[in-house]
């Protein structure tokens, strides 16, 4: 079993939300050594600030890591490796939503969408996978999404990354399971979570040059408002539960619960009740 306690875990995009959460999470369960990283340092500095008030004696790596950045992964995989000299437990959460129509998503948006939530994960998975199988009690756990088994409109990017997320998550437990190594897998799909993913969005397209409309900007705040509720600590803990547990799959929240239950009973049917249902919390904006 894949308990936290004298593990060694790694989290990506631990600067805010869900990976914030996760780190302080893993602290409180009594990891020994504990390496954070993403893109934005100030919000990693911060987590690094809260998990000395939790755990001032734990050892804890802090380096700015942009997970698209092969080259970089690569030379932090090592650098933590080296620096802890085993490492059981990793956290692929980084991730970035984007929100366009098909029609109007440049391609500049659907390249660093699937750079950061898709090539991000294959990057971490691929350069950590030798020294968790080395660790004889190794633990990989992939944030994907409810979009990674339902598709959502202006979120084709997205979506289109946390199935892929889910494609290369499940063969790697099933290669895993079939060469009997020591390394456990679980795949999350969280429902709606109170972070920043949405309204981050919005300075990544902007980052990219990307203009948003004033209809795509109240569709963020509808998020923000209606869908994304429950506390990122909560989720945190639903998520380390399953990995102490060796769990494959998770379902974070009622609505991940829900929309699974939707969209098994109408695999194709679920498209045209979506937009019902848009038109009832109002994401259907005009
Ligand atoms: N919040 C939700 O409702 C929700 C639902 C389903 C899945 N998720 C997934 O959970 C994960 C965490 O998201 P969150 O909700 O905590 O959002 P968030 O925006 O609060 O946190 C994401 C973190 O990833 C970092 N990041 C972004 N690009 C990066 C890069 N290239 N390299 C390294 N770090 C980078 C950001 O700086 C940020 O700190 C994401 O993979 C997201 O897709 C979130």
């Amino acid at each position: 079993m894949s308990g936290v306690a004298g593990k060694v875990c790694v989290v990506t995009g631990a600067g805010s939300g869900i990976g914030r959460e996760l780190a302080l999470e893993l602290v409180r369960r009594g990891a020994c050594g504990l390496a954070i990283s993403d893109i934005d340092e100030a919000g990693l500095a911060q987590t690094g600030r809260l998990i000395a008030e939790l755990s001032a004696d734990l050892i804890v790596d802090e380096q700015p890591l942009d997970v698209a950045d092969r080259a970089a992964f690569s030379v932090y995989a090592d650098a933590v490796a080296s620096r802890f000299g085993v490492v059981h437990q990793l956290y692929n959460n980084a991730g970035i939503a984007s929100g366009k129509t098909v029609r109007d998503a440049s391609f500049a948006i659907y390249d660093r969408v699937v750079a950061v939530n898709l090539f991000g994960v294959i990057n971490g998975t691929k350069l950590f996978l030798p020294h968790l199988i080395a660790s004889g009690d190794g633990h990989v756990t992939t944030i994907s999404s409810l979009n990674g088994f339902m598709a959502q409109d202006e979120l084709s990017a997205y979506c289109t990354t946390k199935f892929g997320v889910r494609g290369f998550t499940e063969s790697l437990r099933i290669e895993l399971l079939r060469d009997r190594l020591p390394v456990q897998v679980t795949l999350v799909h969280p429902g709606g979570v109170s972070t920043n993913i949405a309204t981050n969005g919005l300075a990544h397209a902007a980052a990219l040059g990307v203009e948003m409309t004033e209809r795509e900007r109240r569709r963020v705040q509808l998020y923000n408002d209606r869908l994304l509720r429950m506390p990122p600590g909560v989720a945190a803990r639903i998520i380390v539960d399953a990995v102490e547990h060796d769990r494959a799959r998770v379902l974070v929240g009622r609505d991940a619960k829900l929309i699974d239950l939707i969209v098994r009973l109408m695999p194709v049917g679920y498209q045209r009740f979506q937009l019902a249902l848009n038109r009832v919390a109002r994401l259907t904006l005009r």
